[in-house]
């Protein structure tokens, strides 16, 4: 290790057949991690509302917005017995990574003795693009590399940035695509440099009245340009996860889908626009049902399993944890079915993945 830092800090006096070795155990941890995250029917959780998300989430359901109730959140997450049987990486946010347990135990090395890897949201959020009235460029490339250097000090081995693309009858432009997507893909080279596998989350938002065919459209577009920016920036496709949502009608369309429309949309728009190379694709929720979220993968698993390049997971926030935040409150004394919804909701998922979930597996909880 300590020979491997002096290496890389020397880098420039190296001979190039030591850069090579350095650069393929790079690459040999970065196909490790991708591996573990996607094996078997385990997913990822996404712990990494932001502080004003995590506000908005607990003031909707009466939980007092503080820095201890956030931790005590957490620690409810990653303390919930089992959940390593079911997950196989979670995203934390900066704040919480430096957080621990009240037994003084850091929520990164708990994450570890359960078997799931710690990852970290690094984007630092949305602002308006300028030149484009109503739409967003997230923001978080300056300073990117030290961050992600502490990061790994710290245990992360995977990253998540988040753009937001947003439907209207104007909306997507091409300049706030392009802008988006050249900020994704300057943010997984600097991942990889850093020993960091990418989760690459380009998500087309459900908010509208837009038909499923215009989430379809867009999406497909996006992704076009996600892996063009990718391929520009010498990004290891290999070593890269994408987090896209669900090919879905706007929440306000009056023509919704049924559960077997959106599952083979989604995988249609997928084999048309994500190259064989990347080893895994997991859903984010985006505000659908944790119900019909399970049902859309299970769906997914069904009709196409084994015809897929890619893995098929999902990397969910609201979808697994939202019942489970709903039955805590901010009580001690709900922390213990709190942890049985979580669970369970994760499982569901598994079963999803495997294509062997039902509705009837929702009995549980009622
Ligand atoms: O960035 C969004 C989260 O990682 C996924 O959240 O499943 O609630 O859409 P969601």
């Amino acid at each position: 290790m300590l020979c491997l830092s002096y290496l890389t800090k020397t880098w420039g006096r190296c001979p190039r057949s030591l850069i090579g070795g350095i650069k393929s155990m790079k690459n040999k941890e970065l196909l490790n991690t991708v591996n573990a995250l996607l094996a078997g029917d385990k997913g990822l959780l996404a712990m990494d509302e932001s502080t004003s998300t995590i506000n908005k989430r607990f003031e909707e359901v009466g939980i007092p917005q503080t820095v201890e109730y956030h931790r005590a959140y957490r620690e409810l997450i990653v303390t919930t017995p089992g959940l390593g049987k079911c997950i196989s990486g979670a995203i934390l946010y900066d704040e919480t990574i430096y957080q621990a347990t009240k037994a003084g135990v850091l929520f990164v090395d708990k994450l570890k003795q359960t078997g799931i890897i710690p990852g970290i949201k690094v984007d630092e959020g949305t602002t308006g693009l300028a030149g484009f009235p109503g739409e967003k460029i997230t923001v978080g490339l300056d300073g990117l590399s030290q961050r992600l250097a502490k990061y790994y000090q710290l245990g992360a081995r995977f990253a998540k940035w988040r753009a937001v693309i947003a439907i209207n009858a104007v909306m997507p432009s091409r300049g706030c695509i392009e802008a988006n997507m050249h900020a994704l893909a300057r943010y997984a080279a600097m991942c990889q440099k850093a020993g960091i596998v990418p989760i690459v989350e380009p998500e087309v938002l459900m908010d509208g009245s837009h038909s499923i065919k215009k989430c379809f459209d867009v999406t497909q577009k996006v992704h076009h340009v996600l892996f063009d920016q990718l391929f520009a920036q010498n990004v290891n496709l290999h070593a890269v996860i994408l987090k896209p949502n669900m090919i879905l009608p706007g929440l306000s369309c009056p023509r919704q889908a049924d559960i077997a429309t959106v599952a083979e949309a989604t995988v249609t728009c997928l084999l048309q626009s994500v190259p064989a190379a990347v080893p895994g694709v997991a859903f984010l929720s985006g505000g659908q049902s944790p119900e019909l979220a399970t049902a859309h993968l299970n769906a997914m698993h069904v009709k196409y399993k084994g015809k897929l390049p890619w893995a098929l997971t999902f990397s969910f926030a609201r979808a697994i944890q939202q019942p489970a935040m709903e039955l805590w409150k901010g009580n001690d004394e709900n922390v213990k079915v709190a942890q049985e919804m979580l669970y369970h909701r994760a499982s569901l998922d598994n079963a999803a993945r495997r294509g062997q979930y039902t509705p009837d597996m929702e009995k549980k909880f009622d």
